[in-house]
């Protein structure tokens, strides 16, 4: 069993479209163990995105992800956070694959509507960086 981290950026959540994500978590047998809605500050966002603070969107996409109230969930499942990432689709929505979220709903390569860990240790930081481990259930 795996456990990754998603979040719903803010575009997401100002476009209405939490329902849909989490409907298709629960369709495709991923279960959502912890979730609250957070409005992130800037330094908040700069320490989750501190892997990227050398690249040129850095300031862009921390001042986005800052913007507004996003929604944090950590997902379990069999290798979820590989079947999470199919979920998303590439991050360039261009390229991500028809019947993706990003394909269906991102608007722009930051505005991408989702985020997910894209390794174990990634995603034991990710997770531990929004919840302690009283807030995780099962
Ligand atoms: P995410 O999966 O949250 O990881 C880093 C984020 O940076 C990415 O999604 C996008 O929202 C944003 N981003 C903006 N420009 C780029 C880019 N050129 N390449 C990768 N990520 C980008």
């Amino acid at each position: 069993m795996e456990r990754t981290l998603s979040i719903i950026k803010p575009d997401g959540v100002k476009r209405a479209l939490i329902g849909e994500v989490i409907k298709r978590f629960d369709s495709n047998d991923i279960k959502i163990v912890a979730m609250k809605m957070i409005h992130m500050t800037r330094t908040q966002a700069q320490g989750f995105y501190a892997v990227h603070k050398e690249r040129p969107f850095f300031d862009s996409l921390t001042d986005f992800m800052s913007s507004g109230p996003a929604v944090v969930m950590v997902l379990e499942g069999e290798n979820v956070i590989a079947r999470y990432r199919e979920l998303m689709g590439a991050t360039n929505y261009k390229e991500a694959a028809p019947g993706t979220i990003r394909a269906d709903f991102a608007t722009d390569i930051e505005k991408n509507v989702v985020h997910g860990s894209d390794a174990p240790e990634t995603a034991a930081f990710e997770i531990g960086y929004f919840f302690n481990n009283f807030e995780i259930v099962g």
